[in-house]
């Protein structure tokens, strides 16, 4: 992978595992959250909403990926449906929390389980999936490194590859104006709006990606969150 990926990589590491852990682990809890934080959190249920509801129903001794899982809640409900789920994130405080969070009476019962690490979702030791599915886990990379992580997913799973990326939008360059007035410290590492074409032209260059295609598409915008989800499924 390029130097921007392991230097973005690097920041995106320390954002998620120190400056905003805190943050992140309150939106992503029942905690009460004021304002622009309610719309966020609003959209990302959607968001998972609409990822889930490309999954299959019974997901029993299927395998899935979750890559760059956060707080984990993508594979809960996968487990719950019974998957075998991998959760990946670079931040081990996030992996933490995943885990205690999890609900694993339930998720026992339903057959499923999850296996939570931190690392790199790219590590090839992760082994094969029948899904790889990335929520907002690639929106803070170049286009071109994103579209290589998705390559790299791809090789990895059998059916598909579910992720959103951040779409070019007046919504996104207003949040990206904000966060300029912050303190350097309190930035969020910049999310890079992309365009569907942009995507599309580097996935049909790339050696791996030719081989999918996109297929069920939807973007999500409440407040100050918009992002768009893809599927990617084997042209
Ligand atoms: C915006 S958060 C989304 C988290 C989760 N998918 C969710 O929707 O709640 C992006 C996450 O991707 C993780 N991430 C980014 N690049 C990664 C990589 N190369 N390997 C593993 N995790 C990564 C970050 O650490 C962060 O927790």
């Amino acid at each position: 992978m390029s130097t921007t990926y392991h230097e973005r990589r690097g920041q995106i590491e320390t954002y998620f595992d120190r400056t905003a852990a805190e943050a992140w682990a309150r939106l992503t809890s029942d905690a009460p959250v004021s304002g622009i934080r309610a719309t966020v959190r609003a959209g990302r249920d959607r968001m998972r909403g609409t990822l889930l509801s490309w999954l299959p129903a019974d997901m029993l001794g299927m395998r899935l990926l979750d890559a760059g899982c956060g707080t984990g809640a993508l594979a809960v409900e996968a487990a719950l449906r019974g998957a075998q789920v991998v959760a990946i994130d670079l931040s081990p405080t996030l992996v933490q929390l995943a885990g205690e969070r999890q609900p694993r009476e339930a998720i026992a019962l339903a057959g499923g389980q999850i296996d939570f690490r931190s690392g790199d979702m790219l590590d090839p030791a992760l082994g094969e999936f029948d899904y790889v599915v990335g929520m907002d886990s690639l929106i803070h990379y170049q286009a071109a490194d994103a579209v290589k992580v998705l390559s790299g997913l791809s090789q990895r799973s059998r059916r598909a590859v579910l992720f959103s990326y951040a779409p070019s939008s007046p919504a996104l360059q207003l949040m990206q104006a904000v966060g300029k007035l912050f303190p350097r410290g309190n930035r969020s590492p910049w999310i890079v709006p992309v365009r569907r074409d942009k995507l599309d032209r580097l996935m049909a260059t790339d050696t791996e990606l030719v081989a999918w295609r996109g297929a069920r598409t939807e973007r999500i915008a409440s407040g100050f969150y918009t992002s768009q989800a893809l599927e990617l499924v084997r042209a």
